[in-house]
């Protein structure tokens, strides 16, 4: 498949690493230029591109930046993926650390991909973003294995998420289906599944002990 990644930090480059050793297709991009990401390519065999050219023919798009740069992206960003493309998120709000307050998600009460996926202007799965970046390369299990990992995911469009599980599988992962994006506050920072890394039992019941209420340490 071909699948453009933006964003190339501890996320981007581990998925980068895998998807190209599963043999696909992988075009990456971050904020500084492709030229700055020549060890990445040496080591995996991806293409490095300007991020506005990720996505191009892309039948996923995988979005994986601080939050607060999802707005800073260019404009038509998404444009020439392939018809149909699914767009993966990974995003996760730290107002206190790193994004500062954005009204939208405390005051108005947007769940964070809700609120990334207006700013990004296209339906979005959100997945990966309770995993630890290093937990890609190290948790991959063949299907039926007993220590396989379950990660949720979460969004509205029912065929995007039968691609992205189809993915994860392959990717050596189990998947739970969190729900609509308005239901993923439950896989946000600060509730039991985040950080979890576990079978799906245990993932179904860390999303259902989860609580709507925004955990003070993650307030702006
Ligand atoms: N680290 C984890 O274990 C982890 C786990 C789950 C979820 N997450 C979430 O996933 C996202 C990515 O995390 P990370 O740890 O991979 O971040 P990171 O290591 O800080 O890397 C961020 C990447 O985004 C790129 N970037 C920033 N602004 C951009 C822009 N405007 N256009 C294109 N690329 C841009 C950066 O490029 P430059 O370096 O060129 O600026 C860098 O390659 C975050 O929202 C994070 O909260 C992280």
């Amino acid at each position: 498949m071909k699948i453009g990644i933006i964003g190339a930090g501890h996320i981007g480059g581990n998925l980068t690493r895998r998807l190209t050793a599963l043999g696909h297709d992988v075009s990456v991009a971050n904020s500084r230029g492709p030229e700055t990401l020549h060890a990445l390519v040496e080591e995996t065999g991806a293409t490095a591109v300007p991020v506005s050219e990720a996505a191009r023919g892309a039948e996923i798009v995988v979005v994986t930046i601080p939050l607060k740069k999802a707005p800073d992206l260019p404009a038509g960003v998404l444009d020439g993926a392939a018809d149909g493309f699914t767009l993966i998120e990974t995003l996760n709000y730290y107002p206190q650390q790193r994004d500062g307050r954005i009204a939208a998600i405390e005051d108005e009460g947007l769940t964070e991909s809700r609120w990334t996926e207006r700013q990004l202007g296209h339906p979005v799965v959100k997945v990966f973003n309770g995993t630890y970046a290093q937990d890609i390369l190290d948790k991959p299990r063949p299907a039926g294995a007993a220590d396989r990992v379950a990660l949720p995911i979460a969004g509205d469009d029912e065929a995007a998420k039968k691609a992205v599980r189809s993915l994860l599988d392959e990717l050596g992962f189990d998947t739970v289906d969190a729900g609509g994006l308005d239901e993923s506050w439950r896989q946000q920072p600060g509730t039991p599944v985040y950080g979890l890394a576990a079978g799906t039992d245990a993932v179904v019941a860390a999303l259902a002990a989860a609580s709507p209420t925004r955990p003070p340490e993650f307030r702006g």
